[in-house]
C-alpha cells in the first residue's frame, strides 16, 4: 500500500469506497397494486408451451447504487396473462427469483395484456437483498401502443408512470417457436 497514507481513524476499506460513491441511480419506486401474493414459486419459466401471446423474455442484473452486483437478492414478479387476467387463486404469472453470479436475473414469460383499470402493459417487481431497502416498481414496454412509439413523450399517459425510465426497450427477436420480445431490466436498491 506504498501509495496509500491514510490519515487517524481512516480504515482501508473507507479509504478503498472513497470516490465509488452514487455510481448508479436508484430504480424509481411504483405502486405495489392490489394483486400481489405472498409465496409465489420459485421458478423462472412463467410460460407454458400452450400459452397464448408473445414470447417474452426478460433479463437483467440487480446492483446497489454504488453498482456493487447483490447476488442473493430476492425479485418477486407478478403479471397479468395475455388476456389482461391475474391469476388470484393460484400462482400463473408469478414467480420468485434469486439473483445470482453478478447479481443476474432472468425469466421467461408472454407480454402482460392491458386490462381495465390501468393504462399501460407493466410487470411488478418486488425486490429485496439484505442491508438494502425493498423496492416495489413495475417494468413497462416501450413498445406498449398507448406510447405512440415515444415513450419519453408520452409515458405520462399512464398516471402511475412516475419515470421514463422504467419504460424498457424492447428487442424483437425470432425464435423457431415465433416471434419474441427481449427486455433488460436493471435493478438498483438503495442501501439501508
Ligand atoms: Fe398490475
Amino acid at each position: 500500500m506504498g501509495v496509500l497514507a491514510l490519515g487517524p481513524g481512516v480504515s482501508i476499506a473507507e479509504a478503498l469506497d472513497w470516490g465509488q460513491d452514487a455510481t448508479r441511480k436508484p430504480t424509481p419506486w411504483d405502486e405495489l397494486g392490489p394483486f400481489y401474493k405472498r409465496d409465489a414459486p420459485h421458478l423462472a419459466q412463467l410460460r407454458q408451451p400452450a400459452d397464448p401471446g408473445l414470447q417474452l423474455s426478460v433479463a437483467g442484473q440487480v446492483f446497489d447504487t454504488r453498482g456493487n452486483a447483490i447476488e442473493g437478492a430476492t425479485l418477486e414478479i407478478w403479471q397479468a396473462n395475455d388476456a389482461g387476467l391475474y391469476d388470484l387463486d393460484g400462482y400463473r404469472y408469478r414467480a420468485a427469483l434469486t439473483a445470482g453470479h453478478g447479481g443476474k436475473y432472468a425469466f421467461e414469460s408472454v407480454m402482460p395484456g392491458h386490462y381495465p383499470g390501468r393504462v399501460c402493459q407493466h410487470v411488478h417487481y418486488l425486490v429485496q437483498a439484505p442491508g438494502c431497502k425493498p423496492l416495489t416498481t413495475q417494468l413497462y414496454f416501450a413498445t406498449d401502443p398507448v406510447f405512440d412509439g415515444d415513450p419519453q413523450r408520452n409515458y405520462t399517459k399512464d398516471p402511475l408512470i412516475q419515470s421514463a425510465e422504467l419504460v424498457r426497450p424492447v428487442t424483437i427477436v425470432r425464435t423457431p417457436a415465433g416471434p419474441a420480445a427481449n427486455v433488460t431490466f436493471e435493478i438498483v436498491l438503495e442501501r439501508s
